[in-house]
């Protein structure tokens, strides 16, 4: 990963920061973005540990147009180039369906689906104007094909992103060799989503059991996943979608 210029959305937290912690370790340059100037500075100070000129932060939200083409304009100036697209911001909670204001769901939807479409229209015109075969990585969820009861609009979000991703990999594939894959993990230790599963007992229990390797996955583990999808050995790889969750999913019956 040395010298590639990554970009991580909600790089300052979670997922996000573990990903872009990998890829910098590994020599990339990265920049994160988050809503949050205060987050993104430490999330600098863990992940960059003096080697701040390979690091570049952008106060962004990713449901605003003209923040996401300044993402692009700061990242080209900061590093002179972009090779690939983590689209990793999102924002969930749990309601049931029935209750979930039309201001709820679109605060879902337009973080989770307008924003990764914004951030992947415009990295992606940036690349087919400067003849770049970069790629994106979209984060999904196994909800994006199963049910996601009591997360109706993430689901559906996901779902779009799903369908974005595999669209994507075949019409910028064909004409430019952009690949466009995806990662749907599983429940994540040490992030967002965690730590909503985990708010009662009981529905951290009921987690833990549903998963048949009986753990939560790490965000290492994800980084390491998304290293190689974006790596050079991936190469082959594009419009998939590869699932981390332990087997939870599959799990439908347990006994
Ligand atoms: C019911 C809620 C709610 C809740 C917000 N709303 N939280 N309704 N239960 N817990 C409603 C509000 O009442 C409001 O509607 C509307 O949603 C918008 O709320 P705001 O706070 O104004 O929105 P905003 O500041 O834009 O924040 C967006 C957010 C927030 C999604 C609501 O949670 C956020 O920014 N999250 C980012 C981090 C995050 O969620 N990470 C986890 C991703 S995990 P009204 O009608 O009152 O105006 C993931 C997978 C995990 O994606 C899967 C397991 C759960």
């Amino acid at each position: 990963m040395k010298d590639q210029v990554i970009i991580v959305t909600g790089g300052s937290s979670g997922m996000g920061l573990y990903m872009a912690q990998r890829f910098f370790d590994e020599g990339a340059k990265i920049a994160i973005t988050g809503r949050n100037l205060e987050r993104l500075q430490k999330a600098k100070d863990q992940i960059a540990k003096g080697n701040e000129e390979r690091m570049l932060l952008i106060e962004m939200d990713v449901r605003k147009i003209e923040d996401v083409e300044r993402m692009v304009d700061e990242t080209v100036e900061a590093f002179g180039r972009i090779d690939h697209l983590v689209n990793n911001a999102a924002g969930n909670f749990i309601s049931p369906a029935e209750k979930l204001s039309a201001n709820g769901w679109n605060s879902v939807i337009n973080i989770v689906l307008n924003g990764t479409f914004y951030c992947s229209q415009t990295v992606g015109k940036y690349w087919i104007e400067n003849n770049i075969k970069g790629s994106i990585l979209n984060m999904v969820a196994t909800y994006a094909w199963n049910a996601g009861a009591g997360v109706i609009h993430s689901a559906s979000a996901k779902a779009g992103v799903l369908a974005m991703t595999r669209t994507l990999a075949v019409e910028w594939g064909a004409k430019y060799g952009i690949r466009v894959n995806a990662i749907a993990p599983g429940p994540i230790e040490r992030t967002g989503g965690a730590d909503k599963l985990f708010e009662s007992e009981q529905a951290a229990k009921r987690t833990l059991q549903s998963v048949p390797l009986g753990r939560l996955g790490t965000p290492e583990e994800i980084a390491g996943l998304a290293r190689f999808i974006l790596s050079e050995e991936a190469a082959y790889m594009n419009g998939e979608v590869v699932t981390l969750d332990g087997g939870q999913w599959l799990n439908q019956f347990p006994f």
